[in-house]
């Protein structure tokens, strides 16, 4: 987006839309207590589905990394060497996805955008769904393919665009969508990729640690060694920071030449791949973590009976429409002491403004029924200013 003027005069039209973002500081947190500006919130806004990211495991996991490796990786891996460490993680990833090999990125969003700039160019389409995560489209954009969308889990539309395309085609799609916390079709998209030659990239970033015994959709629906490209990140459910992509050794060694967003940055801090790695080997032990999260999504669930979600999972979208009464919903959650985030256009599409509730693993019934009464509460309140006028989007 072009920011047109000066800084000031697009600051003040975000801000009179309803549409302004801020930064909020958080002065301290233990689990999903956080104090945000002086107030203390049961955080229902993270990705930190399994709780790993304030969690004894992996901060000894950061820690022993740390000692042992120092603190950063010193220059980009190709130019000061491959600390044995990430070597290891991106083998233990590769196992835990099914595939040949793992690459691992400094942020989820660089795999993306490393990988698609790097498998497409010119003269290629890639098709994304609409609802697609903005590091996918970004990635699509730099690749400088032609760029088309299907609507949201629609593989009859899809279809239509792959009949209708020649050249190489690359498919992208989450399987657990971000905002709206749905699954993807995947195995029909599979097919249908088939059907055309089409390659697949399959980002599940929400999936790990949720889905398929934590190891993702793909490998939930058996497809690991048909879909091409699997982007995960270590930044959600794994509790750190960092992406991979998991596919066959020469998409890795391939990347590792030509994905510029690997080559020309420095590799991942020792402590973010120790913590990861650690989270990893925990999830590998046992499944206990994953069945308390689907355990609390159900209670949560269960009490969200007067509000249609979306979704089955921990993602827990509740829609307003408009942006002013997603912000409204937020606050009134807040004063009660529960932290959820408006979340508006353009990272939803206009009109679908909602409030994004997320369930962890480590919430506490107590904080869940909370939450839920609070929610439920407001969402009413809300919803009855929005239909009679009371609730307006700013000019
Ligand atoms: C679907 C999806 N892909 C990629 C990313 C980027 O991952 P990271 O936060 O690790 O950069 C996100 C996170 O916002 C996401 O939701």
């Amino acid at each position: 987006m072009d920011v047109e003027g000066d800084w000031e005069s697009y600051l003040t039209a975000r801000a009179r839309a309803g549409l302004l973002r801020v930064r909020r500081r958080v002065e301290a947190r233990a689990g999903m207590e956080y104090r945000i500006e002086g107030r203390t919130y049961v955080n229902f806004g993270s990705n930190d589905y399994l709780g790993f990211a304030d969690d004894p495991i992996t901060r000894e996991g950061a820690a022993e990394a740390l000692r042992e490796w120092g603190t950063g990786a010193g220059a980009a891996r190709l130019i000061s060497g491959d600390y044995a460490l990430v070597r290891e993680l991106e083998e233990m990833l590769a196992a835990w996805k099914g595939t040949e090999a793992a690459l691992v990125f400094p942020a989820g969003y660089m795999a993306n955008v490393g990988v698609l700039s790097a498998v497409a160019g010119p003269g290629d389409t890639i098709v994304v769904d609409r609802l697609a995560h903005a590091s996918l489209v970004d990635g699509a954009r730099l690749s400088r393919a032609t760029l088309r969308v299907f609507p949201h889990n629609d593989v009859e539309r899809l279809e239509a665009i792959l009949a209708r395309l020649r050249g190489r085609v690359f498919v992208v799609t989450e399987s657990v969508f971000s905002m709206d916390g749905d699954c993807a079709p995947l195995r029909e998209i599979v097919a249908c990729c088939q059907r055309y030659g089409a390659k697949l990239l399959v980002d599940e970033a929400h999936a790990l640690g949720v889905y398929g015994g934590g190891r993702g959709c793909v490998v939930g629906a058996g497809l690991e060694r048909v879909v091409d490209m699997v982007i995960g990140t270590l930044s959600k459910a794994l509790g750190s920071q960092g992406g991979f992509v998991a596919g066959t050794r020469g998409l890795i060694e391939m990347l590792v030449n030509h994905a510029r967003a690997f080559v020309y940055t420095t590799g991942i801090a020792p402590a973010a791949a120790g913590a990861a790695r650690a989270a990893l080997r925990e999830l590998m032990r046992t499944t206990e973590r994953i069945e308390r999260l689907w355990q609390n999504v159900q209670l949560w669930r269960q009490q969200m009976r007067n509000i249609a979600v979306r979704g089955a999972g921990p993602i827990c979208p509740v829609i307003t429409g408009s942006a002013a009464a997603a912000v409204a919903l937020a606050e009134s959650l807040a004063r009660d002491g529960y932290y959820a985030p408006a979340i508006r256009p353009p990272t939803v599409p206009r009109n679908e403004a909602r409030v994004r509730v997320t369930v962890s693993a480590v919430h506490t019934p107590e904080q869940i029924a909370g939450c839920a009464t609070s929610l439920s509460r407001a969402y009413a309140a809300v919803m009855n200013d929005e239909v009679h006028g009371e609730i307006h989007e700013c000019a």
